[in-house]
């Protein structure tokens, strides 16, 4: 009963339609019905309606998986009437013709389904897609993701044709495993705005991932668009530049009637919309934003005494749900929204301490499984989108070991691990065989993307550094599983001797790079005693010019790595800037997500770039597991993790008065956090039941266990 849906077969369009939307109908007869369950997946995306009536909570059905092995289904319960009912279920494109940076495509949008009837006698009665199924072309003439929709309200649909049997197998069906995509949060519009071009443009005040919902009626044949933009330019008109080919569009041809729209099988990166040809007057309460994300559940909360800093930590938490809409994507406007494995890497850790991230990572983890390559690369995306390119860049591809590690940290759970392990295994093995001399130089990387070092740091650099590293997860997790990993914890001292040597003298790195330091630190590649050192040229690196130049691959452990070898000045300062570059830059130019470059907006009001200039990338919000684990000072302990024993490491500093931070771990709430009280400082801790933490602070070191505890230093 459970799995009926595996009977069912896939049903499609006699014609494929290009960039079109599908309706199915079924018209069935009820009664004396119990209850009723329905199944149903799509090769697109999909919505159900009951007699007329959106079914479930869903948004871009069946989510985004790696399609050529396996596609979710989802069920859905329901209220059927004595009598007629009609089901329906509208199809778009979706994901589906993602290929590089386009999503247009010509598809017979299969779609399967099957509907389980319990009737009051107990006698279970199955309706199933065939041949029986109408089909017709659907108002909604047009659909992509990148470029919207266009919905007609003249049009009819037919259903004149049937459907016809469709050559995909339902075998590809898998039950949901990621979180429900859902809609959040209903933003009203705030202000509309007359641009300088003469446009109609209304704010929401807040960039959001969704649509907008909006109230129009018009004159029959009236044809009017929204158009969904991030930002103004610095003549304050309404800007698309940046979104590259992605049109973002919601069309829409009146029909006379009023209507409440929304479309269906798209999303939009935006703040603002413009109004084109609106053929009535424009009012704000006709214009909401709605938030669509996985339904994640909220787990992490910061805030200090600078306004600033917790509008950076805001505009992380706006990332984060802008961009975990079933994959976590680099960015959700411009024609890419993909599943960048080095972003994801990189984010990580911050995204598990926000919300709770399990089960979303634990379903594209297994994604990357599949798409994997069979020499062991990891592709540049999960899903893998890009035919035509490889992937295995140093530091994307090692989102295989470093992704499920974290989550391990987080949730201490070994059975995501034990599932990814081979995968760990295969990726490292590809770097140990393409390394010589035991490093792995040469091959082809992104680097330290973005970084405003000029790439001083060298690929082979990060790639032999992330090689060790990579190596010394899959040997942690290998001993947490009683696997043998002998002969790769044989090589980790073999790595890291080589790197040493290439790229150390003296103790410090031979190239004054930035990530370079940062990452000889974090990954523990030189000798214990050499550690200060690097730790005192990277100071010396930053403080020379006053900021980071670190990229997407140094960024996350920059300011950890400073704490943990004193400088906690220094990572202060690195956070505390308001200039270009820093994390509080495009907080003064009134950022309301985190920017995928420092200078997105440039103080002038102009823009880096029109190419690769995204207003909500997430990667640069990692600095918010520092805030936690620096600041506030909450880390997991790698030996006994999920929080079961806590590492409180905070480091003050007198620039704010407070910082705290709470997480609602597995085990239950944590808190830690300090004020400043004269010359001393109030720190106080918050220990779940069942859970035991150590308090470092400078030489302090001290045990404690659960329930609240204060220290005065
Ligand atoms: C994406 C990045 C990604 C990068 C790879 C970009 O187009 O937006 O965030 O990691 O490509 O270099």
């Amino acid at each position: 009963m459970k799995e009926h849906i595996y009977k069912a077969h896939f049903i499609e369009l006699p014609e494929p339609l290009e960039n079109g939307v599908a309706i199915y109908r079924k018209e069935i007869e009820c009664s004396d019905v119990k209850s009723a369950v329905w199944s149903v997946s799509a090769y697109g995306t999909y919505k159900p309606f009951l007699n007329g009536e959106e079914v479930g909570r869903w948004v871009m059905a069946p989510g985004w998986t790696s399609y050529a092995n396996r596609i979710q289904f989802q069920n859905y319960e329901l209220d059927l009437k004595d009598g007629k009912n009609v089901l329906e279920i509208s199809v778009g494109l979706g994901w589906t013709p993602f290929n590089s940076f386009r999503a247009n495509g010509t598809s017979a949008l299969p779609v399967i389904a099957s509907l389980a009837i319990t009737k009051t006698d107990g006698s279970v009665e199955y309706i199933k897609t065939d041949e029986t199924w109408q089909v017709s072309e659907s108002p909604i003439r047009f659909s992509t993701i990148y470029d919207g929709e266009i919905y007609d309200a003249n049009f009819t649909p037919s259903f004149d044709k049937n459907a016809v049997k469709s050559p995909l197998a339902s075998n590809y069906l898998i039950p949901q495993q990621g979180e429900d995509v859902i809609t959040h949060e209903r933003i009203a519009a705030q202000k509309i705005i007359t641009t300088p071009l003469g446009e109609t443009v209304i704010d929401f005040g807040q960039e959001v991932t969704g649509y907008v919902e909006f109230n129009i009626c018009g004159s029959k044949g009236d044809e009017c668009c929204i158009k969904h933009a991030e930002v103004l330019d610095a003549a304050g008109n309404f800007y698309t530049e940046n979104l590259r080919s992605a049109k973002q569009e919601m069309r829409f041809i009146c029909d006379g009637k009023p209507h409440l729209h929304k479309p269906l099988h798209t999303f939009y990166g935006f703040r603002f919309i413009r109004l084109e040809n609106w053929p009535e007057e424009v009012k704000l309460e006709n214009f909401t934003a709605v938030v669509v994300h996985s339904d994640l559940k909220r787990t992490g909360w910061f805030e200090c005494s600078d306004p600033m800093v917790n509008q950076l930590f805001k505009n992380t938490v706006w990332g984060q749900k802008g961009n975990f809409l079933d994959v976590p994507t680099d960015c959700p406007q411009r024609d890419e929204r993909l599943g960048w494995t080095g972003d994801a890497q990189a984010f990580a850790r911050t995204a598990a301490l926000i919300f709770d991230v399990e089960k979303f990572f634990d379903k594209w983890l297994e994604d990357l499984i599949y798409d994997q390559y069979a020499n062991g690369q990891v592709p540049n995306v999960i899903p893998n989108t890009f035919s035509d390119r490889g992937g295995g860049s140093s530091a994307w591809a090692d989102c295989a070991t470093i992704i499920p590690w974290q989550m391990y940290l987080a949730y201490g759970n070994k059975a995501l691990l034990l599932r990814q392990f081979r995968s760990m295994k295969k990726w490292v093995d590809y770097m140990d065989q393409h390394s010589t001399d035991d490093l792995w130089q040469g091959e082809w990387h992104f680097g330290d993307w973005l970084n405003l070092d000029d790439d001083k740091t060298k690929n082979d650099v990060l790639a032999s550094a992330f090689f060790a590293y990579s190596t010394q997860i899959l040997v942690d997790a290998g001993h947490i599983l009683g696997v043998d990993v002998s002969y790769y914890e044989a090589r980790i001292p073999q790595i890291k001797a080589a790197f040493c040597r290439a790229y150390m003298q003296d103790g410090v790195m031979k190239v004054d790079g930035q990530t370079g330091c940062v990452l000889t630190l974090a990954f523990e590649l030189c000798p214990e005693e050499d550690r200060p050192k690097v730790a005192a040229q990277l100071n010396r690196l930053v403080s020379e010019c006053g900021h980071l130049k670190t990229g997407f691959v140094g960024t996350p452990y920059l300011n950890h790595v400073l704490c943990q070898y004193g400088y906690s000045e220094t990572a202060y300062t690195i956070l505390l800037r308001r200039e270009y570059p820093g994390w509080l830059y495009p907080i003064t130019q009134g950022a309301t997500t985190i920017w995928e470059h420092w200078d997105g907006i440039k103080p002038d009001g102009t823009m880096w770039s029109k190419d690769m200039n995204s207003f909500n990338h997430y990667a640069y919000g990692a600095v918010c597991d520092w805030l936690f684990g620096g600041v506030a000072g909450i880390n997991p302990d790698p030996k006994a993790p999920g929080y079961k024993h806590i590492l409180f490491r905070p480091y003050a500093d007198k620039r704010l008065s407070y910082a705290k931070a709470a997480l609602e771990s597995r085990r239950g709430r944590i808190e830690s956090g300090w004020q400043v009280e004269g010359e001393k400082i109030r720190y106080t801790f918050v220990v779940p039941t069942g859970c035991t933490a150590t308090v470092t602070i400078g030489d302090v070191v001290q045990e404690i266990g659960a329930g609240t505890t204060e220290m005065l230093l």
